[in-house]
């Protein structure tokens, strides 16, 4: 080989190992050490050199992550140790009676060691190193005849297609889930809808649907993701470690991600304890769970408690109530919300799930109802999970009876005020025309209006605020200044103390922010933060009231639809009216400073935020920063001039800590944006 050849060679090789170091920090060690751009950079260098010099083509190159020919049918692949499933317990009692059947078994009452990691609501899959190399990947099948899923499971970016250092067994058969991360699902989702695709009913059917694609260029462009779960296979014996959890670790240091919660505790109690611990984050993980695995770490009495029919002994899942029931749709009606958009909402027979009972589901809007071919009187799978709406995951067709059903029609006027609605092309949602002359909007906008986060006006209930809209005392939000404390004390349940409480409440809500101002306006998609932006970039209402298309793009987080939105609130007339009413009614806010771009306080400071904040979504703290003139990164360098750590803070804190970077907590967070007059 020349010399500059070879030279290629070894800059093919370098690249390779670049990208492969990349990867295990950001899939293994959840540490980006690059930005995103740097590694696409790095990416297209290597797959441009492959392409010039096909001779240095591998299968085992990084750049091998966009799928390949497409298959006709999956081969069928043996299991060399079955793939078990697992028992389940559902309550604390089963929890104390699993564990006192391993101590009857063991004859010994000694509390003992498990490995404690979520159940992945995914798809099981075996995956097969040989000498380091990922040869085939398998999915379980029947636990004993899987299929041959190799090409599509090679696609998956946190999978490495070589393991890492050369400790690990020549044959290593690893195990683990196959899963859809919640924002990929829902962003996958609104692809195929706006393709006119398949809509997945839930993470787990779009990673199965994803994986068992014959086309593995499709499997690429799907969201998976992969936690390793448990060793299969493996030989020659030598290197392995002798508890399960210690495994986990040695298959984080040869290159597969490991779900990062798990834990080893001791006894049945630290099993409880996990369990709520885990359920208590459930909703902020990044990935749908349905519960707990418990397993005995010690291996060694994994073998001699053995398996039980398909089933270990010394395993189970502590499944999460059922969040899915099946109920019947009784009627839909039309609910108009705070910007006219309608939403059909299903009244269902009641039914608990998960301890909870529900009887209205949302039905989001035509599409879904369309997606859904669903008809009043069907019988309907629900699902709630955490806090959110419940929503109708699907029809039980052989439930059907045609003669029982009517058909859901969607209103051409709007159920509260009668104005027409529109549904503007592209969009999913059907508006109804009416602004405020619509009461149920003149009712959301005034809630909105006197929020927390907007005015933060003390003792305005809802049910009150919709007495005085029912009434006619309250036509704009103004004209809550002119209520009297009479008026007020003649409502239900009021009495003249708390009258006058939501009066000087009123009086003392007209000290405000113009952030949150403008944020109590309810312009459409202008939420806390990017009311913020407007009021620091503009500085006074004028400037935002009069800024054009062009001046608002300008602004940190406006974009092209949020920019309309806010040229079409300002340039109408009635709007123009509301405002200049609250201004006369007294509502004022301290000027902001007149500073040049030169002079924002934090300008280019690098700040990276980790961990979870308790007062404000990420994103926000985000814009904030970047609204004082900060510049915001996804990973801890040298660079960095402060992290700021909030709840349940992991690896970016230790090296940040190393680098000996400043670290803030949200509270110093939160110091800051004040002192700043952010917040
Ligand atoms: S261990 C012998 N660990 O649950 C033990 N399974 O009901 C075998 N699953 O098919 C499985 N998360 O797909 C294990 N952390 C976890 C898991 C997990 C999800 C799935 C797996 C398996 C099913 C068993």
């Amino acid at each position: 080989m020349n010399d500059s050849l070879n030279q290629t060679k070894q800059q093919i090789a370098e690249l390779r190992r670049l990208l492969e170091d990349y990867n295990y920090q950001y899939y293994v060690q959840d540490n980006p050490s690059v930005p995103d751009a740097e590694y696409d950079r790095v990416m297209r260098e290597l797959i441009a050199l492959e392409q010039a010099h096909p001779e240095f083509q591998s299968p085992d190159s990084p750049s091998q992550k966009v799928g390949g020919q497409a298959l006709s049918v999956f081969e069928q692949v043996e299991h060399r140790v079955p793939m078990l499933s697992l028992d389940n317990v559902f309550s604390d009692d089963e929890l104390k009676a699993f564990e006192q059947r391993i101590f009857d078994r063991l004859k010994n009452n000694q509390a003992l060691e498990f490995s404690c990691e979520p159940k992945l609501d995914g798809l099981a899959i075996s995956i097969l190193y040989r000498n380091g190399k990922l040869v085939q990947a398998a999915t379980r099948g029947d636990g004993r005849v899987g299929e041959n899923v190799t090409d599509n499971i090679k696609t998956i970016r946190s999978i490495p297609l070589k393991l890492r250092g050369d400790n690990f067994p020549a044959e290593l058969e690893v195990r683990g889930e196959v899963f859809m991360p919640k924002a990929g699902f829902e962003k996958l989702n609104q692809q195929q809808k706006e393709n006119g695709g398949k809509v997945f009913a839930n993470p787990r059917n779009a990673a199965a649907g994803s994986l068992r694609q014959l086309d593995s260029k499709i499997t690429a462009a799907r969201p998976l993701a992969f936690y390793a779960y448990s060793v299969g296979y493996f030989e020659p014996e030598d290197n392995i470690a002798s508890s399960h959890f210690a495994r986990m670790m040695q298959l984080k240091d040869w290159g597969l991600p490991v779900c990062p919660v798990i834990k080893k505790v001791t006894g049945c109690q630290q099993l409880a304890e996990y369990y709520q611990w885990i359920g208590e984050q459930r909703n902020s993980l990044a990935y749908e769970i349905d519960g707990v695995v418990y397993k005995v770490d010690s291996i060694e009495l994994q073998q001699t408690l053995g398996f039980v029919a398909r089933a270990p002994r010394w395993a189970t899942a502590h499944k999460f109530p059922a969040q899915e029931e099946i109920t019947q749709l009784l009627d839909v009606e039309f609910q108009v919300g705070r910007t006219g958009a309608i939403t059909p909402v299903a009244r269902l027979q009641p039914v608990s799930v998960g301890g909870v009972t529900v009887s209205n589901a949302t039905l989001h809007n035509a599409d879904e109802i369309e997606r859904l071919q669903i008809k009043i009187g069907d019988t309907v799978i629900i699902r709630r999970a955490g806090d959110v709406i419940p929503q109708i995951v699907s029809v039980v067709e052989e439930k059907r009876d045609d003669a029982e059903l009517t058909d859901i029609v969607f209103p051409t006027e709007c159920p509260v005020c009668g104005s027409h609605v529109e549904r503007i092309e592209n969009e999913a949602v059907t508006r109804c025309s009416g602004g405020l002359i619509c009461g149920a909007q003149l009712k959301e906008s005034i809630k909105h209006f006197a929020s927390r986060k907007a005015l933060d006006v003390d003792g305005l209930g809802n049910k009150l605020v919709e007495a005085f809209v029912d009434l006619e005392m309250i036509k704009t939000p103004a004209d809550l200044f002119k209520l009297t404390a009479e008026q007020i004390a003649q409502m239900e349940r009021m009495g003249q103390k708390s009258a006058e409480n939501l009066v000087n409440a009123l009086e003392k809500a007209k000290q405000t922010t113009l952030a949150k101002f403008l944020y109590s306006l309810g312009i459409r998609e202008v939420g806390e933060a990017t009311a913020n932006n407007l009021a620091l970039h503009f500085k006074t209402l004028d400037a935002v009231q009069t800024a054009n298309f062009e001046q608002l793009i300008e602004v940190n987080d406006v974009g092209q639809v949020v920019a309309e939105h806010i040229v079409s609130f300002f340039a109408e007339a009635h709007n123009q009216t509301v405002i200049e009413d609250l201004l006369a009614a007294g509502i004022n806010w301290p000027q902001i400073e007149v500073v040049s771009a030169d002079e924002q306080p934090l300008k280019d400071k690098i700040f990276v935020l980790t961990g979870t904040l308790s007062t404000m979504g990420r994103n926000d703290a985000k814009a904030y920063l970047q609204g004082l003139g900060a510049k915001v990164t996804g990973s801890v360098s040298a660079k960095t001039d402060y992290l700021v750590a909030g709840e349940s803070a992991g690896s970016k804190l230790t090296k940040a800590q190393d680098l000996g970077i400043e670290i803030l907590t949200e509270d110093d967070l939160t110091a800051l944006l004040t002192e700043h007059g952010v917040l």
